[in-house]
């Protein structure tokens, strides 16, 4: 009999709706970082032209919510707080960073379990990407 307990474990990625859905959430999140007054701070820290920062983002993704490797198929590990070192991130560059990424998820997630668990995992790695001592 199935039960709860042993229920086969179905990752993030296929929750959310594959590729489509995690392509939809970056592009959703980079338009708010490009378009809001309360992401300035951190769009600043970004290229004017924004194309590779959602290819990558979506990329790393993909991976990080249990489907195909995208992104370590193509530049390896990601050592994502190594590759945040040459930018000053504090508690205000975290919190416009999380701002952004909740607003994408409440308009494209419509299961709440699932965005709470998100919102979880996406507090602990941006809060984990912080090099400011404040
Ligand atoms: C805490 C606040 C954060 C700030 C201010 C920030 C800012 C930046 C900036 C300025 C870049 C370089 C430009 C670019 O390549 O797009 C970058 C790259 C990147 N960020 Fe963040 N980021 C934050 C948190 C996160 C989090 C939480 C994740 C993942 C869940 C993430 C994933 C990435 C990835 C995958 C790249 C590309 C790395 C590369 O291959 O060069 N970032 N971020």
């Amino acid at each position: 009999m199935q039960t709860i307990e042993n229920a086969p474990s179905v990752s993030h990625f296929e929750r959310i709706g594959g590729e489509p859905v995690i392509r939809q959430l970056v592009d959703r999140f980079y338009d708010l970082m490009d378009q809001e007054a309360a992401a300035r701070g951190i769009r600043a820290l970004h290229p004017a032209d924004l194309t590779e920062s959602r290819n990558k983002l979506y990329w790393f993704l993909v991976g990080w919510m249990g489907g195909p490797p995208l992104y370590i198929e193509r530049f390896g590990h990601p050592r994502l707080r190594m590759r945040h070192a040459p930018f000053a991130i504090g508690t205000s560059e975290r919190d416009q960073w999380l701002w952004c990424m909740f607003k994408a998820l409440e308009e494209l997630v419509p299961d709440a379990s699932l965005r709470e668990q998100l919102q979880r995992s996406f507090m602990q790695t941006a809060d984990f990407m912080r090099n400011q001592n404040e």
